[in-house]
C-alpha cells in the first residue's frame, strides 16, 4: 500500500513544553487512521502541524512525496490536506451553501457528491447557525472536502453527538474512505467509535508516540491501558 503522509521526527515547542516531541507517522492511501491520547496530549497541535496552522521546531513531513512542513495553511489546503476543528468554524451567517461555494476550489466539481455523502443535500439554502450541533459538524466536513483534499484531518467530529449521530456519522467518515478513496486523521476521545472505525491508531502521550497497531492490539497493549484506556 502506497504512503500518502509521512511524517518524520516532527516536534513543536511551546516555550519550554514539548507539545509534539519527535513524532513519526506513516499514513497509507486510503485508510482511517486514529489518533488518541489523554487530554493535552498534543493531537490538536500535531494537527495544526499537518495542516500548517502550526509551524514544526524540527523534522520533515511529506504528503505524497510533496515535502509539506513549512507551508503557510493556504498552501498547505492547496497541497492536498483539508481539516475540521474542535469547535464550530463556519461562517455562522451564512448558507451551507456559501460556505461550500467559499471553500470550494476553482475548477473543480460541484460539491454535489459532499453534500450527499453528508447528508446535508436539503440543508445547503439554511444558514448555519441554524443546524444542529451534528449537521454543523457534518457541515465543516463537507466544507473541508469541498478543497477536494487527498487526506482529511477530523479533530474530535463527534463532539456533542447522540450516539446514533456519532454512529451515522463513523458510516460517513468510512464512505469518505471508500467513495472517494481518501485518507482520513482522525482525533476522538469516544472510543467505541473510534475502534470500529480506524484501520490502525495511534497513541500519543505528553506529545510522544506511546504506540501504533490496529484497534485490536491498541486495546490489549499494556502501556495504553496504564496511560489512557484504564482498566
Ligand atoms: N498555542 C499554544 N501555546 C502554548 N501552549 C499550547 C498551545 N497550544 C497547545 N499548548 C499546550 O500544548 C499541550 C498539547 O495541547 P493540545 O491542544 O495539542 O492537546 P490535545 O491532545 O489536543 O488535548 P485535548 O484532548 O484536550 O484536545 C498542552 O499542554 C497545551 O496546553
Ligand atoms: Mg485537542
Amino acid at each position: 500500500m502506497s504512503i500518502l503522509l509521512r511524517v518524520e521526527g516532527v516536534s513543536k515547542v511551546f516555550g519550554g513544553l514539548r507539545a509534539v516531541d519527535e513524532m513519526d507517522l506513516s499514513v497509507p492511501a486510503g485508510t482511517v487512521f486514529g489518533v488518541i491520547g489523554p487530554n493535552g496530549s498534543g493531537k490538536t497541535t500535531f494537527l495544526g502541524l499537518l495542516s500548517g496552522t502550526h509551524k514544526a521546531d524540527g523534522g520533515r513531513i511529506t504528503l505524497d512525496g510533496q515535502r509539506i512542513d513549512g507551508l503557510a495553511a493556504h498552501r498547505t489546503v492547496r497541497a492536498g490536506i483539508a481539516r475540521t476543528f474542535q469547535t464550530t468554524r463556519l461562517f455562522a451567517g451564512w448558507t451551507l451553501g456559501a460556505n461550500i461555494a467559499a471553500a470550494a476550489r476553482p475548477r473543480s466539481p460541484p460539491p454535489d457528491d459532499v453534500l450527499a455523502l453528508t447528508g446535508l443535500t436539503s440543508r445547503t439554502g439554511q444558514i448555519c447557525a441554524s443546524l444542529s450541533n451534528a449537521e454543523q459538524r457534518l457541515a465543516m466536513i463537507a466544507v473541508a472536502l469541498a478543497t477536494r483534499p487527498k487526506l482529511l484531518l477530523l479533530d474530535e467530529p463527534a463532539v456533542g453527538m447522540s450516539p446514533p449521530e456519532a454512529a451515522s456519522l463513523s458510516r460517513t467518515i468510512a464512505r469518505i474512505r471508500d467513495e472517494l478513496g481518501l485518507s482520513v486523521l482522525i482525533v476522538e476521545h469516544n472510543m467505541h467509535l473510534m475502534m470500529n472505525l480506524a484501520d490502525r491508531i495511534v497513541v500519543m502521550n505528553a506529545g510522544r508516540k506511546l504506540a501504533e497497531g490496529t484497534p485490536g492490539e491498541i486495546r490489549a497493549n499494556p502501556d495504553v491501558i496504564a496511560s489512557y484506556l484504564g482498566t
